[in-house]
């Protein structure tokens, strides 16, 4: 079969493969404890739900403008307002379907074919493949100290003629890690100074722990005119656990989402109207239950900590953000894939390899589950990764004998 060449050097989504694996083996019965998922267990909010039941309920679900509904669009300017003290016109706005879709639609917008997209190592799964999606080459930077925190310099020392963009996204997925203000204020002036996009990732921006406060990477422009650089990407999908719901936004300046709506328009037309009026639920919405969610993962986070804080061989950097760690256990098995297989198949605990991220010896363990599945999938990857664990490990009523050592 004569695929095109970007098909063939696109790689399947390995959180969304693992998803799969899970609920196949939960619908066999396994007692599967899934530690590899990308979204909070808990309720969207009643406003969302309460704004799309009416719109349903009305009967008129139709075509929005490709670029967003008004309403949506008004929600994201307040919303920007309020976390970035701008307040973009809404010629600066473009909703799309999750932040996958804005982010996707701003490479389209972007970047020419050979050209370079730089991000930090670790970093989320899709970005290499959406990079090559257009054409581009995706350039992943190691922080020098082998570390979460990258540092100008090490962005710096990739960027050349063919570099196009940078895309950064802290809070960290998979690492958690809440890359200090200094780095985005070099970030913001290293791309200004060298005429280069930079795509702000900040859907985890109001999951952090600590007290800390979002850091506003247009507190750093110096470029405040329309020729400004920076997209911002956010969304409803982590912050008002709205996965499902698939809206996210962009902001930018008016001629990068001119040209967005347009590649959108074409490919998807607007989001689902239904789904942009509960986006305008959330977003307008009762604040409480984001604090909440961030109470609870920060809660999880502790409790994830402490247990990992008991493995011998586990080197931890505690995450200041989002529902994901990022430990190394290459202590127990350098090769990440060999590692979440075995895991998988001793002990049914999935996490995701590290690999995946651009790092290898690392799992990324989330807690964005129950503290049930948090503390006893952690207890069945200690059985099964301490040779000094007792022989036998009951899960339910089905014993588990170890066959290795
Ligand atoms: C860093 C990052 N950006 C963007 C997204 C996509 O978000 P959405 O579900 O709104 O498309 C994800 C989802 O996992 C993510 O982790």
């Amino acid at each position: 079969m004569s695929l095109s060449l970007i098909a063939q050097s696109i790689g399947e989504s390995a959180t969304l493969k693992l998803n799969e694996i899970a609920s196949i083996l939960r619908a066999k019965g396994d007692p599967v404890i899934h530690l590899g998922g990308g979204e909070p267990k808990g309720k969207a909010p009643m406003d969302a739900i309460l704004a799309a039941s009416a719109m349903l309920n009305s009967g008129e679900v139709r075509y929005t403008p490709p670029d967003g509904t008004p309403a949506l669009k008004k929600a994201i300017i307040r919303y920007t307002d309020e976390f970035y003290g701008w307040r973009p016109a809404p010629e600066n706005v473009m909703a799309s379907g999750g932040a996958k879709q804005a982010i996707m639609s701003a490479l389209h917008a972007i970047i020419n074919p050979q050209e370079e997209v730089i991000y930090p190592a670790p970093y989320w799964v899709s970005y290499p493949e959406m990079v090559k999606l257009v054409g581009g080459v995706p350039v992943p930077v190691h922080p020098e100290d082998g570390g979460f925190i990258p540092r100008i310099q090490d962005i710096e020392q990739v960027t050349g003629s063919y570099t196009r963009a940078v895309i950064i996204n802290s809070p960290n997925n998979p690492s958690g890690a809440v890359y200090p203000a200094e780095f985005i204020a070099d970030v913001v002036d290293f791309c200004e100074r060298r005429s280069l996009w930079l795509i702000m990732d900040d859907i985890y921006h109001r999951l952090i722990f600590d007290g800390r406060e979002p850091v506003n990477c247009y507190q750093f422009t110096k470029d405040r005119s329309n020729n400004s650089k920076l997209i911002i990407i956010n969304g409803v999908s982590k912050q008002y656990a709205m996965t499902g719901f698939r809206i996210g936004w962009a902001v930018g300046n008016t001629k990068v989402i001119e040209a967005m709506t347009n590649i959108q328009g074409h490919e998807t037309s607007g989001p689902s109207a239904l789904l942009q009026h509960a986006a305008v639920g959330a977003i307008n919405g009762i604040q409480s239950i984001v604090k909440n969610m961030r109470l609870t993962l920060e809660n999880n986070r502790n409790i994830l900590m402490e247990q990992l804080r008991s493995f011998d061989g586990v080197i931890i950097d505690e995450p200041g953000g989002t529902f994901y760690s990022f430990p190394d256990f290459s202590h127990y098995n350098k090769d990440s894939v060999a590692l979440s297989k075995f895991l998988l198949e001793k002990v049914q605990v999935v996490t995701v390899p590290g690999i995946e991220f651009g790092m290898e010896g690392h799992l990324r363990i989330s807690y964005c589950g129950s503290i049930k599945d948090i503390t006893e999938g952690i207890e069945r990857m200690k059985w099964a990764l301490d040779p000094n664990s007792p022989n036998e490990l009951y899960i339910g009523e089905r014993k588990l004998v170890r066959d290795w050592t």
